[in-house]
């Protein structure tokens, strides 16, 4: 797991600008582009719930944002016992954006646990469902 280290400390350092003061939940996440670059991002929840953010999602479309297109791997950090899986849509947007790649599921005290994403949304509907 040492190669997915530096990925996962910095979803552990993004977790810290969680905006959670609704479900007090927060989340870390960083996803590394195969220029090399970490993306991270944070949850940002709102008093209209429904318009919060998750961080993978942030993380993706900041990196998406700067003009990235191909990705590696994302880490996922949260404060509990067991490591945190992301959320169905996060879900989607990981397999659509990143492909089928390592999912770094981690806490605060050390534990990471490895998926992929494909594993993670079997029979995902993309792109490549859109096609007649
Ligand atoms: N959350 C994430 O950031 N990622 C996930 O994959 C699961 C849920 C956030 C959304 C909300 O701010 C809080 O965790 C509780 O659901």
């Amino acid at each position: 797991m040492s190669q997915y280290d530096a990925l996962i400390h910095a979803a552990e350092k993004a977790r810290e600008n969680a905006h959670a003061p609704f479900s007090a939940f927060r989340v870390g996440a960083a996803v590394r582009a195969k220029s090399g670059k970490i993306y991270t991002g944070c949850n940002v929840e709102n008093a209209s719930y429904g318009l919060t953010c998750c961080a993978e999602r942030v993380a993706i479309f900041k990196a998406i944002s700067e003009g990235e297109r191909d990705f590696e791997a994302i880490a996922v950090v949260t404060d509990t016992d067991a490591p945190t899986p992301p959320c169905g849509p996060c879900r989607q947007i990981i397999w659509e954006f990143c492909g089928d790649v390592p999912v770094l599921l981690a806490n605060l005290k050390g534990k990471a646990e490895q998926e992929s994403s494909g594993k993670l949304l079997p029979r995902p509907f993309d792109a490549s469902s859109l096609e007649e």
